[in-house]
């Protein structure tokens, strides 16, 4: 039987129920993720290793025979309806835009859809970098898809851009490809090597003798969206200027340290500094790849560490509460390495960890976190978990 068929669900249904006076037919659902290693490298054509973990936005529906869609929200307790004939971003309509956005965005690859009646949950914390947006849009893609009898129809590759258009084009925010295509095809006990030029992906086993910490730092993200513009602009006048001397490229991915440091008088101090974060963590995403599959758990947390390094000093997109996390983490035995994960300016920090050692990780988080920072923080362990799942239901006799 399907994880997905669980209490949560089983809430879901009864809710689904009274509201509409029917049975769905079918749930879906698309994780959060947190991302291992390579950072701020997906909108430079680069590689990330992602993994989806236990938390996902998730759906109970019914196709309808109309265009009509209806949604109610457990979370937010709130019910929202749109016309697939007329979808139009609407600031009144909040969280629902994710929604029109992916069906104006199916709609655009010529898919024509039919309306659902629907109740929708979520437990990806929200803002907090574990990707509730990309679990929103790959739900409801999936949602959609399953309920117009579309399933199968476009590959997961095609799904995640679809997700990511919606959020990029409908509803206006500037994200790379990484959150949506791992929502979309991760699998348990596994990391996602992707290209994110060729949309090609890998998975790679994660060693038994690994585990996951997640901490939310719960600080504010304000500076996050204008910040995670300018950087991507730093890296576009990078490119630029290196194409000056190096004129077969078209994104940092196809720059090498070594082509950095030769032409690094081409650029501006400060986009010499954000070139060399995204050339060093490509190599890094490599490097961890092999960790990994060699099972060397102290080289993975070094790079790991590394990471945060580069991202604290050369991308300048960590921030003291995220800094204070790591260095909570890292105080424990057992714990290998750790980084901030995501975009950064607050949002979570993930530390790689020996089984048996997260309760340990956890206490010191509670323990030192809060007295640096003032702020109580969060902490999930998760499993690595499964992509997006569509389970049919039994229907109603
Ligand atoms: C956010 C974006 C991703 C990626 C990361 C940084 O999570 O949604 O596409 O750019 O930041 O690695």
């Amino acid at each position: 039987m399907s994880d997905l068929l669980d209490e949560r669900t089983q809430a879901l249904i009864a809710e689904f129920r009274q509201r509409y006076g029917a049975e769905p037919t079918a749930v879906a659902s698309g994780p959060g993720r947190v991302n291992l290693i390579g950072e701020h490298t997906d909108y430079n054509d680069g590689f990330v290793l992602p993994v989806a973990i236990q938390r996902d936005v998730r759906y109970v529906f019914r196709p309808r025979t109309d265009r009509l869609v209806r949604i109610f929200s457990m979370e937010f307790g709130e019910s929202y309806e749109f016309d697939l004939d007329n979808l139009a971003y609407n600031d009144a309509m909040l969280w629902t835009n994710y929604v029109m956005g992916v069906a104006w965005s199916l709609a655009e690859q010529g898919l024509t859809l039919t309306g659902i009646d629907a109740v929708m949950s979520g437990n990806v914390p929200r803002g907090s970098g574990l990707s509730s947006s990309a679990a929103l849009e790959v739900s409801t893609a999936q949602a959609f898809l399953a309920a117009s009898g579309l399933l199968g129809v476009l590959d997961g590759p095609t799904i995640a851009r679809v997700a990511q258009r919606a959020e990029n084009e409908f509803v206006g925010v500037n994200c790379g490809i990484m959150d949506q295509f791992i929502s979309v095809l991760g699998a348990e006990n596994h990391a996602l090597l992707i290209d994110c030029r060729s949309l090609t992906y890998e998975l790679v086993p994660m060693p038994r003798d690994a585990a996951l910490v997640i901490g939310n730092t719960r600080a504010s993200r304000s500076l996050a969206s204008s910040a995670y513009n300018e950087r991507r602009q730093e890296c576009e006048t990078g490119v630029a200027l290196l194409r000056t001397a190096l004129p077969a490229i078209t994104a940092l991915r196809d720059v090498t340290s070594a082509e950095l440091e030769q032409h690094r008088d081409l650029l501006p101090a400060v986009v010499y500094q954000r070139c060399r974060h995204v050339v060093s963590e490509n190599e890094r995403v490599g490097q961890m790849v092999a960790a990994l599959r060699a099972g060397d758990l102290v080289q993975a947390g070094e790079l790991m560490n590394a990471s945060h390094e580069s991202l604290r000093v050369d991308y300048a997109v960590s921030s003291p509460a995220l800094d204070a996390m790591v260095a909570a983490m890292r105080s424990v035995p057992g714990c290998y390495g750790a980084r901030l994960t995501g975009a950064g300016f607050g949002g979570c920090a993930v530390a790689l960890v020996a089984p048996g050692r997260e309760k340990a990780v956890a206490d010191a988080i509670f323990e030192h976190y809060p007295k640096a920072t003032n702020i109580w923080p969060e902490v999930y362990m998760t499993h690595v978990s499964n992509g997006a799942q569509v389970v049919k239901l039994e229907e109603a006799k």
